[in-house]
């Protein structure tokens, strides 16, 4: 235990040293210039990938690059998604663009790392087919960003420098955040549940979690630094801490969590039906400061289906706690994820989820069409339906949802409830945008001093999947 402290704490401070000698080289290069030298970042995918990029991004600014929205920067970097195949194709198409790019600055450095580059064949086809690619690694050493550059500037070739996996976790190194008064922060890494159908416990890796102390340590010091919402984020966070020396549940966490002063919303995703506990609903059902909001992926309705999936729950499990969360929390906002067209899924098992949406009425669903993924369980699964049936079951539940979603978002009308205003309408520049406890946006006449503040707001208009509102004294 001691020596893995050790390991992590060496590990940081060598990643610490090599930023400073970047940060020299990096100086000179631009007075060699006269201007600033830019990086861009571009992140595909979820809150995990997000997370990420704010960590790459503190190293970019530590060593000295200026952030730009342009990709013609001198540094860009790519965190990409493999989650399902069209993430990987938007990366591919990118990077044909970058191509002229690096024709005109030859200087510039394209790095690409995340889920997408654990996959050995994805690293072939660029080592192939796209050669102005200068650094690739994954999901297990981000904290390295800064040693890659150096050896980038030292050597001609191709950097690559994936791991299979890891135990280490690297605490304390910098991050940029993207905003200043909510913060993500990462409780636990990878997943062991090997769901048939996803990628992600391949490409994140074994379950690992940060300990309590370094969490708590965090989201104190972010505190300090002006934040009054955290989302904590892990795959499956309802499994948090079993594996640590000293195991504590999730819940434990969040009551810990709760106790940090000046704190005042608390988040979390993503939740696995699986291991949703009574011990975390009765500390949602007391909490003053965890949002009354649950993002609990159900996949599908039938039960049959959610075996092939390896899920381990079935379609009454899954109903009998959402009625235990919805009596204990009344005013829960409930979301989910939803796969149409796993190969197994036959049009009663389609019929199967309908039943299920319209029993629980979500206050939104992400739909998703089975994407195969290589290497997966399911994909090498027979097909029981054709595209054209799968496609009309997507559209069919999307319509559904989509209906539900617009009358279970309008229940508050009329009400005053409190808002986190977080920016400027991207619409409409008379208006902020606020989110509720629930996670509903609100629009509102107001001035951008207001952002990052809590406002009481009168929700006038439910427009379907946010409201428009007016401040209230
Ligand atoms: N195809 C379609 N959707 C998928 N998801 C994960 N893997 C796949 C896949 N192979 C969806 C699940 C998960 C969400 C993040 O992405 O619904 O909850
Ligand atoms: Fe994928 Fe299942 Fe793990 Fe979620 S719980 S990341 S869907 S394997």
């Amino acid at each position: 235990m001691r020596s893995e402290i050790n390991i992590n704490e060496i590990e940081a401070n060598k990643q610490k040293e090599i930023m400073e000698r970047l940060r020299i080289r990096i100086t000179d290069k631009s007075k060699e210039l006269g201007r600033p030298l830019t990086y861009c970042s571009v992140c595909f995918g979820c809150q995990m990938n997000a997370k990420d990029s704010e960590k790459l991004e503190g190293i970019l600014e530590t060593i000295g690059y200026v952030r730009s929205e342009s990709e013609d920067a001198d540094f860009l970097i790519m965190n990409t998604c493999t989650v399902r195949e069209n993430a990987n194709l938007r990366v591919y198409g990118r990077l044909g663009q970058l191509k002229k790019y690096k024709k005109k600055n030859p200087d510039m450095i394209i790095a690409l790392c995340g889920c997408m580059m654990q996959e050995s064949l994805v690293v072939e086809k660029i080592k192939q087919s796209y050669r102005h690619v200068d650094i690739i690694f994954g999901t297990h050493n981000v904290f390295k960003l800064a040693e890659l550059i150096e050896n980038k500037l030292n050597s001609k070739g191709m950097i690559i420098d994936i791991w299979e996996g890891t135990t280490e976790i690297v605490e304390d190194l910098p991050s940029e955040r993207k905003y200043d008064f909510k913060c993500g922060v990462n409780i636990m890494f990878g997943c062991n549940n090997f769901c048939t159908y996803c990628i992600v416990p391949y490409v994140r890796g074994r379950e690992r979690s940060r300990k309590p102390e370094d969490i708590i340590a965090e989201i104190k010091n972010l505190v300090a630094d002006g934040v009054v919402e955290v989302m904590l984020l892990g795959q499956n966070v309802n499994s948090y801490g079993k594996n640590l020396d000293n195991p504590i549940s999730f819940a434990q966490l969040l009551e810990q969590v709760e106790a940090v002063e000046g704190l005042q919303r608390i988040r979390f995703m993503t939740s696995h039906p699986k291991d949703l506990s009574d011990e975390l609903i009765a500390v949602m059902a007391k909490s003053k400061k965890i949002c009354k909001h649950l993002h609990l992926p159900m996949q599908s309705g039938s039960t049959k289906v959610l075996a092939d999936m390896n899920r381990r729950y079935t379609k009454e499990d899954y109903l009998a706690l959402v009625d235990k969360i919805k009596t204990a929390i009344p005013d829960i906002s409930l979301t989910t994820d939803i796969i149409v067209g796993f190969p197994t899924e036959t049009e009663e098992d389609f019929n199967e989820t309908l039943d299920v949406v319209r029993r629980v009425r979500f206050d939104s669903a992400f739909t998703f069409i089975y994407s195969k993924r290589t290497g997966t369980p399911a994909a090498t699964m027979e097909f029981a339906s054709t595209e054209e049936q799968i496609k009309e079951r997507f559209d069919c539940l999307l319509k559904e949802v989509q209906d539900i979603a617009k009358e279970t978002c309008s229940k508050d009308q009329g009400q005053v409830l409190e808002v986190l205003v977080e920016g400027v309408d991207e619409q409409d520049a008379s208006l902020l945008t606020g989110r509720l406890s629930n996670n509903i946006l609100v629009h509102f006449p107001g001035d951008e001093s207001l952002i990052g503040t809590f406002q009481n707001v009168k929700l006038n208009e439910a427009k379907g999947f946010y409201y428009l509102g007016e401040r209230v004294e």
